[in-house]
């Protein structure tokens, strides 16, 4: 039935240029596992979801084929695209896919977000049998100062009004691909794909996202991704 499936485009394309590392970060082992195929286990796991569909680098192909196609054989990735230059041209791609299910719908995640946890998983599905775009966020705990120059403080921004994106970020596919068409035409790029939605002037609905929802950036990210997932192993 039209409507009620659930697709999930996990955006692994990119080159990652802060980790100082030869592997890219989506490659890296957690466990012994590489990030990337800790995140795709995620949605494998979850019932509601359909199709899993990564989203990779032309160059890495060999290192995916080799380390998570081959390996894990997940049942719900029977295919993969090839990305773009930046994270929007390769969520187009990935949509490109799902392009005849325009009434359904699809969680866009981040490849390097592999702590996400069954618990917001399910807070976005549910979000999304009410809501036709959703954004997983949290709220800001830091005071926020906003400067010109990044020397001096110009104003300290309310808080309360601030919320921190991650994802997943869910919507109806007719919907985001409306959003991607009209973000290329006016040559806008946007860092998630809420911002994007919101242009079209459709409401996009917060879900409470996680702490632990971590982007892997950093190597010290990768030290307490292991960490945390040894303590819910043993949990
Ligand atoms: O660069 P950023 O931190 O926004 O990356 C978030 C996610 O988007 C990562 O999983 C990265 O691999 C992916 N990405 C992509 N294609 C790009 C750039 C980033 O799939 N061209």
């Amino acid at each position: 039935m039209a409507g009620t499936r659930f697709f999930a485009v996990i955006v692994a394309a990119g080159v990652g240029e802060r980790m100082n590392c030869a592997i890219p970060k989506q490659y890296l082992p957690i466990l012994g596992k590489p990030v990337l195929a800790h995140t795709l286990e995620v949605f494998e796991r979850c019932a509601e979801i359909e199709e899993v569909i990564p989203v990779i680098n032309p160059f890495h192909e060999n290192l995916f084929v080799t380390q998570i196609w081959e390996r894990y054989r997940y049942r719900k990735m029977r295919r993969y695209v090839f990305g773009g230059e930046r994270r929007q041209d390769s969520v187009y791609q990935g949509l490109l896919m799902l392009k005849e299910y325009q009434d359904d719908f699809v969680l866009v995640h981040d490849g390097v977000r592999p702590l996400l946890d069954q618990e917001t998983l399910q807070r976005c599905l549910g979000a999304l049998k009410e809501y036709e775009a959703i954004c997983c966020a949290v709220p800001c705990i830091d005071t926020l100062k906003l400067t010109e120059d990044g020397k001096v403080i110009r104003e300290t921004l309310d808080r309360r009004r601030i919320w921190r994106a991650q994802t997943p970020q869910g919507f109806r596919i007719g919907i985001l691909w409306e959003a991607l068409r009209l973000a290329e035409q006016d040559g806008f790029w946007g860092t998630d794909d809420a911002s994007l939605v919101e242009r079209l002037g459709k409401p996009v609905h917060i879900v409470i996202g996680s702490e632990d929802n971590l982007k892997i950036t950093t190597p010290q990210d990768l030290v307490f991704a292991e960490e945390w997932l040894r303590w819910r192993r043993e949990s």
